[in-house]
């Protein structure tokens, strides 16, 4: 399910990392019980409420509810991948991924893509500060940007020729095929290649960690005809969309200052950065994607979008802006003037009027709203339905109910409608969302509440993480499809097939196997500590919990046929009467029994 790395090897890892260790390194870890405490390294809190189980092998935060293994803890609190993550505590307990030798090929042909742009990179650069680089140096210049950003950033010109890179690369020992694979050059008719990018200031595109995934190259004299921007096609190591411009410079002080701004282009970015505002990133054209904002997230809460002033109000643009408030980003925009990109704008205003504008940008709901009144008229009633229904879907997607209330309070009197007015639609979109989804789920009772837990399906499943014995026999008394909440049932059929293997199964293994919200409060979120509990009590308590669930899906069932009857009754359907009746008598029966 996590793509390469088999679960039994992830296993292995976990059970061999000890996750209080682990921990300890990064925060200064307490004694409490058979638990270790701390405050939490997720939220600001004076009270430790941050707890560390080594008998469950996971950490959770009773506070702001963050929980997880040794993995997950990596990937929040060093923003690691997951496959990073999972490298380093396998380097540490000395695991060896077999998939990661198995796929070793195509690690290496990354990594020789990335040599063979760096190559590229640095004969760029090169040709860019030297004679024949005069020109393209000049315009840039001419633009603004100084010598020392050009080199950081890297930027280089691609020689007027046909094969100046690939005679380069040649003299390197560098393969066609490989700078094929890297897209630095393409197949030409009739055989043989050609430099894909010729004459062009190259921009070279990098990850965070500054591995340069591919290159823009952009004309820059006044009788170049061609395209003003080409872009390195897909790769193995580049797709459009990825990634964002200058991360790999910006992304300390995006961190710090937990913002980031999103501007458009490569001279957006660099002009800006020059100047000394320094959380940027560039989204190398308009929408934002969602892996973009994913990226994003991993460095900072908040973000700042920059728009171009003739774009504002863009309603494709604004879609784009609810993405953020779903993955639950603080998203504010800020409006150039008309005319202006972050480019024109820092040359002519300057730096601070720059960071003015940053800071005065606003919140998403005000932002929306305004453009919104400006296109219609609040004032006739098609107007007002209009921006209402515009406006709730923004507010409908803000995770907090605190939030959406104050958001409805303005709205009401924005556009003078009735509070209640509006929340009944707001409530109308959620639940047509929520109807949305279920459908295309697998086929469940109709009456049947899918999400909530029972309390005897929550203490269950801990019961069995406690002791693995009593797996067994539950699973010769239920079928995880008994189980009301579907997160609960998911985590029972792991737990049978994972024990069905002889494998010790634990929590943090649990949410190795499975993703998703809901898995962490239920087996994280103790219903019971497992101190004081001996195993004869903890084995009738278990029968005790599979008898309740039992007795609810009996019940359930029976509130089911029940209705059936009625309605047969109504229609007068004699058959299908009597088949229920006689389904509802055995029914009656087994309960007894
Ligand atoms: N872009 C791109 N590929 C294209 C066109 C544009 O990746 N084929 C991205 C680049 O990052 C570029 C940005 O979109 O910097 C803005 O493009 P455009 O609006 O054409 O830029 P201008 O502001 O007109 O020109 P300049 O980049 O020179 O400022
Ligand atoms: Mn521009």
């Amino acid at each position: 399910m996590r793509g390469r790395i088999p679960e039994n090897v992830l296993d292995d890892i976990l059970s061999r990392v000890d996750i209080v260790e682990l921990i300890s390194a990064y925060i200064p870890l307490k004694k409490a019980g058979r638990n270790f405490r701390a405050c939490c390294p997720f939220h600001n809190e004076k009270t430790p409420s941050f707890m560390v189980s080594p008998d469950k092998q996971i950490y959770h935060c009773f506070g702001c509810g963050e929980s997880g293994n040794a993995f997950k803890f990596l990937m929040r609190h060093e923003r690691m991948e997951f496959t990073e993550a999972v490298e380093l505590l396998a380097r540490r307990c000395g695991v060896i991924i077999p998939q990661l030798s198995a796929d070793r090929n195509a690690e290496g042909v990354n990594a020789q893509i990335f040599k063979a742009n760096e190559l590229a990179a640095g004969f760029f650069s090169a040709r860019l500060f030297s004679t024949a680089g005069k020109a393209a140096l000049a315009y840039l210049q001419e633009r603004g940007l100084r010598r020392e950003i050009l080199e950081s950033a890297r930027v280089g010109l691609a020689p007027d020729s046909w094969d100046g890179l690939i005679s380069f690369m040649r003299g390197k020992g560098i393969s066609l095929s490989l700078l094929d694979k890297s897209g630095l050059i393409t197949p030409r008719q009739g055989g043989g290649y050609y430099d894909r990018f010729r004459n062009r200031i190259m921009f070279p595109i990098s990850d965070a960690r500054s591995r340069i995934l591919g290159f823009g190259g952009r004309v820059y004299s006044a009788d170049d005809k061609g395209v003003k921007y080409i872009n390195s096609p897909e790769t193995a190591v580049y797709t459009k969309g990825r990634n964002l411009y200058g991360l790999n410079l910006s992304k300390d002080a995006v961190r710090k200052k937990d913002c980031a701004v999103v501007v458009e282009g490569y001279l957006d970015f660099l002009i800006p950065y020059q100047e000394g505002v320094d959380n940027l990133v560039a989204s190398q054209g308009t929408a934002l994607t969602e892996e973009q904002i994913r990226l994003l997230k991993r460095y900072a809460s908040g973000v700042v979008i920059i728009y171009d002033g003739d774009k504002a109000g863009e309603s494709a643009a604004l879609r784009a802006l609810e993405l953020f408030i779903e993955e639950g980003i603080n998203v504010r925009v800020a409006v150039l003037p008309q005319g202006d990109d972050p480019d024109t704008f820092v040359r002519r205003e300057g730096p601070e009027a720059f960071r003015g504008l940053i800071d005065g940008a606003k919140e998403i709901f005000d932002y929306k709203l305004g453009v919104l009144k400006s296109r219609h008229n609040v004032s006739a009633v098609a107007g007002k339905d209009a921006v209402a229904a515009e406006m709730l879907s923004i507010i409908s997607k803000f995770h907090s109910a605190v939030v959406r209330s104050e958001y409805l309070r303005v709205l009401a009197g924005e556009i003078n409608v009735p509070e209640e007015a509006l929340l009944e639609e707001l409530n109308k979109i959620k639940s047509g969302r929520k109807e949305g989804r279920r459908t295309g789920q697998e086929k469940q009772g109709p009456s049947r509440e899918m999400e909530a837990v029972l309390p005897a399906e929550k203490l269950l499943i801990q019961l069995m993480l406690q002791e693995n014995e009593l797996i067994s026999r539950i699973r010769d008394s239920l079928d995880p499809s008994d189980f009301q909440s579907r997160t609960a049932g998911q985590i029972v059929r792991t737990m049978f097939e994972l024990s069905a293997q002889g494998v010790c199964v634990g929590a943090g293994m649990i949410m190795n196997h499975l993703e998703g919200s809901g898995i962490s409060g239920i087996v994280c979120d103790p219903v019971l500590s497992s101190e004081d509990v001996s195993s004869e009590e903890r084995e009738k308590m278990a029968s005790d919990c599979v008898k309740r669930i039992k007795m609810h899906n009996m019940n359930n069932r029976r509130r089911c046929l029940h209705q059936q009857i009625k309605d047969a009754q109504v229609s007068g359907d004699r058959v299908k009467l009597d088949g229920l009746l006689k389904e509802f008598n055995t029914l009656i029966q087994s309960c007894k029994g």
